[in-house]
């Protein structure tokens, strides 16, 4: 079994699947990592040269070879759900843990940030709304779904644990 963990850019993904992995002694993967360590090329520079389409390929690639994963933490990229088929495989061995957060508070975590070529541009605030628009249905598509506007990863991963041993999916020794 893996924890699989979906979620708009900036919702903490990696930093929540970081701490949770370690709690539960899993190991931790970061599919957009992967993909960079394994292309060696940055995800704007893959955009940039190759286009949008080329790295959700590689993403997809990825979500085949995970599928026979387990006992891993994967944060995935913000656009994973949008191929239907990587949720499907995800979910073969998989348990998919979806973090959201307010669009304002998105934006203030990552207003620093330059590694996100899809909010680039002038209104990154306005981009946030508008693809978290398009997207917020795939979100929902989880078996549990956690907001993180208001709380620290540390609280977070906390309340992610005890639902998780709730439900029997680990133990809180893993
Ligand atoms: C994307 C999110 C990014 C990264 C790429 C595209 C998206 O990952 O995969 O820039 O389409 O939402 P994070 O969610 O880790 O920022």
């Amino acid at each position: 079994m893996n924890l699989v963990i979906i979620g708009f850019m900036g919702t903490g993904k990696s930093a929540i699947g970081k701490i949770l992995a370690r709690r539960i002694n899993y190991e931790f993967i970061d599919t957009d990592q992967l993909i960079e360590s394994e292309r060696h090329q940055k995800i704007t520079q893959i955009f940039r040269e190759e286009g949008e389409a080329f790295f959700r390929s590689l993403e997809n690639k990825l979500a085949r070879e995970l599928s026979h994963a387990d006992r891993k933490v994967i944060a995935t990229g913000g656009g994973w759900v949008l191929e239907p088929e990587n949720l499907q495989l995800s979910r073969i061995n998989g348990f998919i843990i979806s973090l959201t957060a307010q669009p304002e508070v998105i934006y203030e975590r990552i207003k620093h940030e330059t590694h996100r070529p899809l909010l680039a541009g002038e209104d990154p605030l306005g981009k946030i709304g508008e693809i978290m628009g398009q997207r917020e249905s795939l979100y929902r598509n989880a078996d549990l779904i956690v907001d993180t506007s208001l709380r620290t990863p540390e609280q977070i991963t906390e309340e992610i644990i005890t639902e998780l041993t709730r439900r029997g999916i680990v133990n809180a020794r893993g």
